[in-house]
């Protein structure tokens, strides 16, 4: 069994890829990425020297390089976690959202039509049904749930879960969608909450809180997500699309209180910002499809893995500091300067 794991040096990517090697000993597993600003190549070094392992530089929206790595490998599985991820810098400049959320998945189906795969399997978000309010807690994102965006990144992102279900109707291309709540763990790149709040808070910077923190989110650990991917690969039905998130909703203040906690410091660091355009109020996904259908549930609490989470940091600091003090700072300025 050959998998392309596209996007595999980013959060949930090299997650997964830690995940396959170590289940599947006898699986080959070949990364493809750009190594864009959320793309470190140093976070795959534990597995780099892994013969089952390949690492290949190179965007989805390559069709001439995409073809060649096909010809070469002749994947079984493809798993696109390759994306434009954060909804932030999608308000600022939406264009390579579209060209790589929607247009690269087009170049990987057209290479899995051309060349045979098994599976086609598109990581896709909750982002795509748009938000749900803050006062009606009984109501939770189904598979059914019309999509309904709110920015630039989930548009891309539902365009693309469009055209992976039109290449299954027309070409009959086996494909699976899983769409997941937020993810947290190790490796998650420092300009989203979680550890942007961690390495503010480290370093007795201000931790800006948009609008009045108000925002509900449902967290997943990492592990658990790339685990939901597994099972749908192996076990999951063709054609469809699955959920995944573990019932645990959160206003983001409250983690961000959660972590001044755990790391003693003082609340005082807590800044209050101007609030995100189109900012969606809350999300909360319904999991019952893939528990039912596959058996999955998350087996790690929020309460231990948010521990987990901010220990990793702690331990980890070289890995984030080095992104902290390139590009990411020109970002940093940008965004957050006149805020
Ligand atoms: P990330 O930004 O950490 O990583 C994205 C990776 O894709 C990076 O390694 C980057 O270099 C690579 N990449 C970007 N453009 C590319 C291109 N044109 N060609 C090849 N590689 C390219 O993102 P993430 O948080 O790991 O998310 C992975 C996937 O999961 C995305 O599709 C995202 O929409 C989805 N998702 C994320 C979350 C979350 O909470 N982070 C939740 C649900 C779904
Ligand atoms: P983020 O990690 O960007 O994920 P998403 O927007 O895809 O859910 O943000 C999570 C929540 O935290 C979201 O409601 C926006 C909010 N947020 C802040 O309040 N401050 C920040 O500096 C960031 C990055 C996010």
């Amino acid at each position: 069994m050959t998998i392309l794991v596209t996007g595999g040096a980013g959060f949930i990517g090299s997650n997964f890829i830690f995940h396959m090697l170590g289940k599947y000993p006898q699986y080959r597993i070949i990364c493809l990425d750009k190594l864009t600003y959320a793309g470190n190549l140093s976070t795959l070094s534990p597995v780099m020297d892994n013969p089952n392992f390949r690492f290949v530089k190179l965007d989805i929206c390559d069709r001439e390089g995409v073809y060649q790595l096909f010809e070469e490998e002749h994947p079984d599985m493809v798993v696109n976690f390759a994306a434009e991820s954060h909804v932030d810098r999608s308000i600022e400049n939406p264009e390579v959202f579209l060209q790589t959320n929607i247009l690269g998945t087009q170049v990987l189906m057209d290479a899995c039509r051309k060349y045979g795969i098994t599976r086609y399997h598109q990581v896709s978000t909750d982002e795509v049904y748009g938000d749900l309010p803050l006062d009606r807690p009984d109501l939770l994102f189904t598979e059914e749930t019309p999509i309904h965006t709110s920015s630039p990144y989930s548009a891309s992102k539902a365009a693309a879960d469009l055209l992976v279900m039109a290449y299954h109707r027309t070409y009959g291309l086996p494909v699976t969608i899983s769409r997941c709540s937020n993810n947290y763990g190790p490796y998650h790149f420092p300009e989203k909450l979680i550890p942007l709040m961690i390495a503010n808070a480290l370093a007795d910077k201000p931790l800006p809180v948009y609008g009045e923190g108000l925002n509900v989110r449902d967290w997943l650990y990492v592990e658990d997500h790339c685990k939901a991917i597994d099972l749908i690969l192996h076990k999951g039905r063709v054609g469809e699309v699955y959920n995944i998130g573990g019932h645990n909703e959160m206003r983001n203040i409250d983690i961000v209180k959660l972590i001044c906690k755990a790391l003693d410091k003082p609340e005082s660091l807590i800044t209050y910002v101007t609030d995100r355009k189109g900012h969606d109020m809350r999300y909360a996904i319904d999991p019952t499809k893939i528990h039912t259908e596959l058996g999955w549930l998350p087996e790690t609490m929020f309460a231990d893995g948010i521990q987990k989470t901010i220990r990793w940091y702690l331990d980890n600091k070289t890995w984030w500091q080095t992104i902290i003090s390139g590009e990411y700072q020109n970002y940093y300025e940008k965004m957050y300067g006149n805020r």
